[in-house]
């Protein structure tokens, strides 16, 4: 885990950390940097052969394609081809949601490398509202492609330690803007015609998006061939066997993923938010898996949450994260 330089970004040292951050990004390289949703490994969108360390760094099949991020609304255009009525729907949810945890799938231009997209005729965009990431993707003043910076399937990093756990010794520059205020990654969203098709659950809840077209949810465990590619049934997985727990039954060496209330004194367990609050929940969920899957136990045991609002993120990752095989 040695040979990471990581930068913590205070009131003082921003400029410092947004210079070292650009520097790298200009070199060719990549960067981790905080977002709003969990931390993302970042690369020059433009340039396929700093595109390709991500793939590298995180072990990342080439068939999963890449999340745009933007510096700003004037460049929607220059990445996505959008005609009138997408481009009218765009603004409307642009203007609602951006920056911040929702991802548009549109049509690219073909400017786009196809290394990003993995060859479809769509890309993913988005604009973060993260200070630290919004000043770096500002002041390098193109795209940056960036998915989240764990190893493929493995929980994503909510805090620059767990991408130093992830990701040590294969990437250059860390940058520490501390833990993220969502935990969970970014709703995706396809509008398609009328229909707002969810490909992944985020942040951005269901009915958020009601006033904005019909909403369709797409992403679902039981997808053998997801219109996400990186969206398989088995994902976000800790090393430990993980199942959800129906009842009270808690053997000798397993360890609890409770949802709210206080921690119980036997056995090892951890609380997702003692007052139940789902936001709370989500912050917390992939930084107590991980402890958890760090902790020795020999199976995870996760209470459900309730699936409303962004309880239904919690709920996708939480089985994705129980789910084994096919
Ligand atoms: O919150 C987030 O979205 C974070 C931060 C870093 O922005 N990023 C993130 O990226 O979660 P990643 O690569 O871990 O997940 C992106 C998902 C993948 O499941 C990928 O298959 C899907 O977006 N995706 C990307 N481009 C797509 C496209 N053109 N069509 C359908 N799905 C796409
Ligand atoms: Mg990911």
């Amino acid at each position: 885990m040695s040979g990471v330089e990581t930068r913590r970004v205070d009131a003082a040292g921003l400029a410092e950390a947004v210079e070292a951050a650009v520097d790298c990004l200009s070199a060719g390289e990549v960067v981790a940097l905080p977002t709003e949703t969990v931390y993302g490994l970042a690369a020059d969108a433009t340039r396929p052969e700093a595109v390709l360390k991500i793939f590298e760094a995180k072990a990342r099949p080439l068939f999963d394609p890449l999340i745009v991020h933007l510096p700003g609304m004037e460049w929607i255009e220059r990445v996505c081809a959008l005609e009138q009525g997408l481009r009218r729907q765009v603004e409307a949810l642009a203007a609602a949601f951006w920056p911040g945890p929702l991802t548009l799938v549109l049509p690219r231009q073909p400017r786009v490398p196809d290394l990003v997209t993995s060859g479809l005729e769509t890309v993913a965009v988005r604009i973060s509202a993260h200070p630290v990431f919004d000043a770096v993707v500002r002041r390098f003043g193109r795209p940056l492609a960036a998915p989240s910076a764990n190893r493929f399937g493995r929980i994503s990093p909510t805090a620059a330690g767990h991408v130093l756990e992830e990701l040590g010794g294969r990437i250059p520059l860390v940058i520490d803007g501390g833990p993220c205020r969502h935990g969970i990654e970014s709703t995706i969203v396809a509008p398609a015609g009328e229909e707002l098709r969810i490909l992944r659950a985020g942040p951005v809840a269901p009915s958020d998006l009601e006033r904005f077209g019909t909403v369709r949810m797409i992403s679902g465990v039981k997808e053998v061939r997801p219109e996400a590619p990186g969206q398989l049934a088995s994902h976000y997985a800790p090393r430990t066997p993980m199942r959800l727990r129906v009842g009270d039954e808690w053997p000798e060496g397993v360890g609890v993923l409770f949802w709210r209330g206080q921690p119980e004194p036997r056995g090892r367990c951890e609380v997702l938010s003692p007052a139940g609050d789902l936001r709370e929940a989500a912050m917390n969920l992939f930084a107590k898996l991980r402890q958890l899957d760090e902790s020795g136990v020999t199976e995870i045991l996760a209470e459900p949450v309730p699936e409303t609002g962004v309880g239904i993120a919690i709920m996708d990752r939480i089985r994705r994260a129980a789910h084994r095989g096919v």
